[in-house]
């Protein structure tokens, strides 16, 4: 339907981190470090990675390590340069380099749709990603330029799917589905956000990636308090699903590939160590390391 490339992309992080604490009382969770780098910086590259290089960041109260950490830091530069030491030297600077970032600040924490909201002045009117900050995928299997792809054939939003135990829906934003003629492309007929699992329609879970029609900004402002009386996207995606309204129409990709959610203790322990074993430099010995704890 269009052939004009996505180039915005969202990232709400003014999450309270409640579930990581007291590590979280003074630190952004996204700064948390998976591996050697921060949570954040590695949803950073997947959005770039996908042609995504205008970011904005909603964020909030507590969060100015953030944008220190995209900004650049030129006495800890000098320091390593006089020293020789280039190759950190482009650690530090790496983040700086990866696109623009904007932030904009949230104020109240009244809800991921609210939270979205905050964005409708810097993308006005063209199709965008939200990318959040608590799923990590894995960069060897990444999912967004096929959403891209898929929004740009059907039109509409295009949300990211995988399918979860049935006693795990309740965490998520549930769908139902439909086939389409691509097997890994299916049309959203229903979204419920965080149901019971007896009341959940499919075991279809939303992951945090998201390509956006922006008739979803006019939805969210007339979006209600939803679940834990926060104003949620999920309710809102769940109006634009009709096919009539303007900007509506809903398809998901089915996610197979690897992905963390870093916002619980034991996800974020996983990205660790599994991000750690793919790596050259630390992989062998933690692997052995493991091997030997584990008998
Ligand atoms: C949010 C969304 C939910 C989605 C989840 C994915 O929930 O509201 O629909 O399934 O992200 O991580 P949260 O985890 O922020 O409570």
């Amino acid at each position: 339907m269009s052939d004009a490339p996505l180039r915005k992309a969202v990232l709400p992080v003014a999450g309270l981190g409640t579930r990581f604490l007291p590590a979280t009382k003074a630190l952004p969770k996204e700064m948390l470090p998976v591996v050697d780098k921060p949570a954040i910086q590695y949803v950073v590259e997947e959005a770039v990675a996908a042609g995504l290089d205008d970011l904005l960041m909603i964020t909030g109260r507590a969060k100015t390590a953030l944008e220190d950490h995209f900004d650049r830091r030129p006495y800890l530069e000098r320091t390593l340069a006089d020293k020789g030491d280039d190759r950190r030297v482009a650690l530090v600077r790496q983040p700086t380099e990866l696109g623009r970032i904007h932030y904009v600040r949230q104020g109240e924490a009244l809800g991921l749709g609210h939270a979205v909201l905050q964005a409708s002045q810097h993308v006005g009117d063209e199709p965008f990603a939200v990318l959040l900050g608590d799923d990590l995928v894995d960069a060897a299997t990444p999912v967004l330029p096929r959403m891209i792809e898929v929004q740009q054939r059907y039109g509409g939003s295009v949300l990211l799917l995988m399918e979860v135990p049935p006693q795990d829906i309740s965490a998520y934003g549930c769908a139902a589905v439909e086939p389409t003629d691509e097997a890994d492309v299916v049309t959203v007929t229903g979204l419920i956000e965080k149901p019971p699992a007896e009341e959940a329609p499919s075991n279809y879970a939303v992951i945090g990636r998201y390509v956006l029609d922006p008739a979803v900004f006019g939805v969210l402002e007339s979006t209600p308090p939803g679940r834990g009386g926060e104003i949620q996207l999920t309710d809102a995606l769940g109006t634009l699903i009709d096919p009539e309204l303007p900007g509506g129409g809903m398809h998901a990709v089915i996610f197979t590939g690897r992905r963390y959610d870093t916002g619980d203790k034991l996800g974020y322990l996983k990205a660790m160590i599994e991000l750690a074993l793919a790596r050259d430099d630390l992989g062998p010995d933690l692997r052995a390391w493991l091997e030997s704890k584990l008998g």
